[in-house]
């Protein structure tokens, strides 16, 4: 019987590829990331094992034309890029890359809260511009965090970990999640949606990206937010409504917004691009050495899992 053929759409950080490459026979794509459906039916091919990227679209259209999948092992907590029921249609696993990234995208939402309301991107492109010339009482003045409220959207892995690190600035925590709630730890009051956005200084969105949740920061409740509050996004950006944000913070509404995602990446939104009370990252909450290595370690390990007839460690879609 031949080795069965593993379709990597990436180079990898870590020890991923040499793993599978004892076991399988692997093909890496090295060059820019395959964002179209028949350049990515093209490399997927006859695969039977697919480890793939957040760009990757696999659709119903991929899974068709590439029947001999039998997993595909996403290198992201996040799996929008994925047409999960015709995963599971057609008895495809799929995996995704959670705990790992936790702390790594925990700690970049907190420096994306700090770089918005402490005004730090305005305050370096001040510094580099040659305007700075000695400190003054009333220079770049932000807003402070002590004592507020956090609002986190989406309780779960990454909301908590963020929800920790909230105690050390001293703000209170609450989120709209009830589910996660059932095992509150870190504790955070509970609220609706809607409560939640108009009584919180900053609101921190951690839910994964679903149809249902598309711009569920819509114009309606971008305005609900109090005046001067700011808005994080470290999750998906089609979470937030970027031309209604860029009313809202045109008009002086909200304090500002940090986000590392965006509604069309890599596309920013020019309401957003050229705002000083707007942090904008290019999708790094889970870029550390250590932690994309683990990632992509981990989507390893699911696909070897799954290609020696075990259960991966972390599905997302289970065909049986
Ligand atoms: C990154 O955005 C991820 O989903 O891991």
């Amino acid at each position: 019987m031949g080795r069965v053929r593993v379709a990597v759409t990436s180079k990898l950080p870590g020890r991923a590829v040499e793993w599978l490459e004892e076991r399988h026979d692997v093909r890496v794509h090295d060059g820019e990331p395959i964002t179209d459906e028949d350049d990515l039916i093209a490399f997927l091919g006859d695969a039977d094992a697919a480890l793939t990227l957040l760009q990757n679209p696999v659709t119903d259209g991929v899974l068709d034309a590439c029947p001999k999948l039998r997993i595909v092992g996403n290198c992201a907590v996040g799996f929008d890029n994925i047409d999960l029921e015709g995963a599971r249609r057609r008895g495809v696993w799929v995996t995704n890359t959670p705990d790992v990234l936790t702390e790594a995208t925990a700690d970049l939402t907190w420096a994306l809260i700090l770089a918005v309301t402490r005004r730090l991107g305005e305050a370096e492109r001040f510094l580099r511009g040659g305007t700075f010339h000695g400190w003054a009482l009333d220079m770049l003045l932000g807003s402070a965090i002590q004592g507020r409220q956090l609002g986190i959207v989406g309780f779960g892995r990454i909301g908590r970990a963020v929800a920790r690190r909230a105690k050390g600035f001293g703000m209170s925590v609450a989120t709209s999640d009830v589910e996660e709630l059932t095992d509150p730890e870190p504790s955070a009051a509970w609220m609706p949606l809607d409560e939640l956005a108009s009584t919180s200084h900053v609101l921190s969105l951690h839910i994964p990206m679903s149809g249902e949740n598309h711009h569920l920061m819509n114009e309606s409740m971008l305005r609900r937010m109090p005046r001067g509050s700011f808005l994080i996004n470290t999750a998906r950006g089609p979470l937030v409504d970027e031309a209604a944000l860029a009313r809202v913070l045109a008009e002086g509404h909200l304090g500002g917004a940090g986000l590392d995602v965006f509604e069309h990446e890599p596309e920013i939104h020019p309401g957003l691009l050229h705002r000083d009370d707007v942090v904008l990252l290019p999708h790094i909450g889970s870029a550390t050495e250590e932690t994309r290595a683990a990632m992509a370690e981990l989507a390893a390990k699911n696909i070897l899992a799954v290609l020696s007839g075990n259960d991966p460690p972390t599905p997302v879609v289970r065909p049986r």
